[in-house]
């Protein structure tokens, strides 16, 4: 209600004519509630009830004849199309797992250990742990040396 007035007063103000209903089928013939109107209404304010959208519209609170139609409108406007299952990652063998964390090591993470005197080592893979050694130049530690 409180949109259409501001609507209404703006076009008002423009000199425009002022939109008296809005498009689409009469749906509640008792307050003259389009389903256009009911679908953006509920859309807009996040309407899932027949009561709701009394509440914004006055739309089946009168007579109560539209209320199973604005329950179509509303079980179309949020049915939920079931987004298909996401791809699960196959599952690796174990000596698929070695190469791709060997892989990984030489070509993401030890160039930029090597770049700052440092290295990486894989020792072991237990499960989903990997475990690496670490190693830094004694050079460039003076209290290793
Ligand atoms: S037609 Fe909607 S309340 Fe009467």
């Amino acid at each position: 209600m409180g949109r259409e007035a501001l609507e209404a007063a703006i076009a008002d103000y423009l000199g425009k004519p002022v939109q008296k209903r809005e498009e689409g089928r009469v749906i509640c013939k008792c307050f003259d509630v389009t389903d256009d109107k009911i679908r953006r209404v509920a859309w807009e304010n996040h309407l899932t009830t027949v009561e709701d959208v009394s509440n914004f519209t006055k739309a089946g609170g009168g007579c109560g004849e539209c209320k199973s139609e604005i329950e179509k409108i509303l079980a179309e406007l949020w049915s939920v199309k079931e987004a298909p299952a996401p791809s699960l990652p196959r599952k690796l063998t174990n000596l698929q797992k070695i190469a791709l964390i060997q892989e990984i090591i030489e070509t993401d993470i030890r160039p930029l250990l090597q770049a700052d005197n440092g290295d990486m080592e894989l020792i072991d893979i237990d499960s989903n742990r990997v475990l690496v050694s670490l190693r830094v130049c004694a050079a460039d530690v003076p209290h290793l040396m």
